[in-house]
């Protein structure tokens, strides 16, 4: 098998209800139009939904970054769109920015995350997709799986594992990356990724299999507008497993205990990420708690063999309770920080407006 490209790119081109979920008229409409416009370029495709975002996962040999697979994502979407008008749904067409496809989808609306490899003599993969979040979310995940033997037995006891991995750190602001090699690294690594809503980790390498990708996340930049960077996005993250990589269970396990991230209401709140099987991923409390989906699939000359729908198992009941239970406490703080985001994460603020109306009555401190 030569070279295969595993594509994922998303886009909210209108929500069902509200917020919350994707007709199935859209979703029937992507694959419609993948399976007319994609049959010269893509080997396989699979489309689902997550929260308000339609996700579409494909498969193909023309690499990351092509313009063929990148305007077949946008023409789609395009489509979808028209569909979100004619049912006036919400925010139809919200995530494509642009009137007409530039090349690449890139900083154009849509999330891509893609990687290019050998297939394996099998190749399993784990598509996390997420809702009501931002890229950065996956940072504590990806440290888990990738450099915390707490979560990774293999890091201790697999030989193919046990130099370790390579983390890719994106800053968002600055528009830079730097390598970091783990575990010796690690302080340093996490000196940056503890901060998410600046430093994500965009790609993992493993150290052993001569620099094999072994993850890759949507980031985006973050976009400086009226003052403030906005731009937080929902999130996808491509996993490959076993085999020198960590095992399946590996890469589910940080998902069991979830973690607070930036999103929910209105993109301003923190809140636990809930894992959540695919029918089951439309956020509706107070537009949440944020939800991940992870989907399992073998490749197979470049097909896609499932998905298997991981967190529908009832291993993760508990990490959803904890998450309701999480989500109870963070709401009761209402307006006040850390539910809300610091201000100058807020995605909303009338802060300016109300700034201006007060500033006569701001006197100085004696
Ligand atoms: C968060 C999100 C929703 C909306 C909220 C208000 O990412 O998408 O929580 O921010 O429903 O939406 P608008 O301003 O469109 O009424
Ligand atoms: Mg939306
Ligand atoms: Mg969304």
């Amino acid at each position: 098998m030569a070279r295969v490209t595993l594509s994922v790119i998303k886009a909210d081109v209108g929500g069902f209800v509200g917020h919350s979920g994707v007709h199935e008229e859209l979703l029937t409409k992507a694959r419609d139009t993948l399976a007319q416009k994609g049959k010269d370029l893509l080997i396989d495709f699979f489309v689902t939904h997550v929260g308000d975002d339609i996700e579409l996962i494909m498969t193909h040999q023309r690499g990351v970054d092509d313009t063929g697979i990148h305007r077949l994502a946008w023409d789609t979407f395009v489509e979808c769109t028209g569909v979100a008008k004619k049912l006036k749904l919400y925010g139809a067409g919200q995530d494509l920015l642009a009137d007409t496809f530039s090349g690449n989808v890139k900083g154009m609306g849509p999330g891509v995350a893609e990687m290019e490899f050998e297939e394996r003599p099998s190749e399993p993969v784990v598509i996390f997709m997420a809702d009501k979040t931002e890229p950065g979310a996956w940072n504590f995940p990806l440290y888990k799986m990738f450099a915390d033997p707490f979560n990774t037995a293999g890091l201790v006891i697999d030989p193919k594992m046990h130099l370790g991995f390579d983390f890719e750190v994106h800053d968002l602001i600055q528009h830079k990356k730097v390598i970091f090699h783990c575990p010796e690294e690690i302080y340093d690594l996490l000196v940056f990724i503890g901060a998410p809503g600046r430093y994500c980790v965009k790609a993992v390498y493993s150290r052993t299999l001569g620099g094999e990708i072994c993850a890759c996340s949507t980031t985006q930049r973050l976009n400086l507008m009226a003052g403030r960077y906005v731009g937080k996005d929902d999130p996808v993250l491509i996993v490959r497993a076993q085999s020198g990589m960590p095992a399946v269970g590996e890469v589910l396990e940080p998902f069991a205990h979830p973690h607070l991230v930036a999103g929910w209401m209105r993109g301003s709140h923190y809140g636990p990420l809930m894992p959540s099987a695919m029918d089951d991923s439309c956020p509706t409390r107070f537009d949440g708690p944020p939800r991940v989906v992870a989907l399992g699939f073998q490749l197979a000359g470049g097909k896609l063999v499932g998905p298997q729908d991981f967190f529908k198992d009832r291993a993760f009941d508990e990490a959803r309770r904890l998450a309701n239970q999480i989500a109870d406490y963070m709401r009761s703080l209402g307006p006040f920080e850390p539910h809300r985001l610091p201000l100058d994460e807020l995605e909303y603020t009338t802060m300016p407006d109300v700034m201006k109306k007060l500033k006569d009555r701001f006197m100085p401190l004696e």
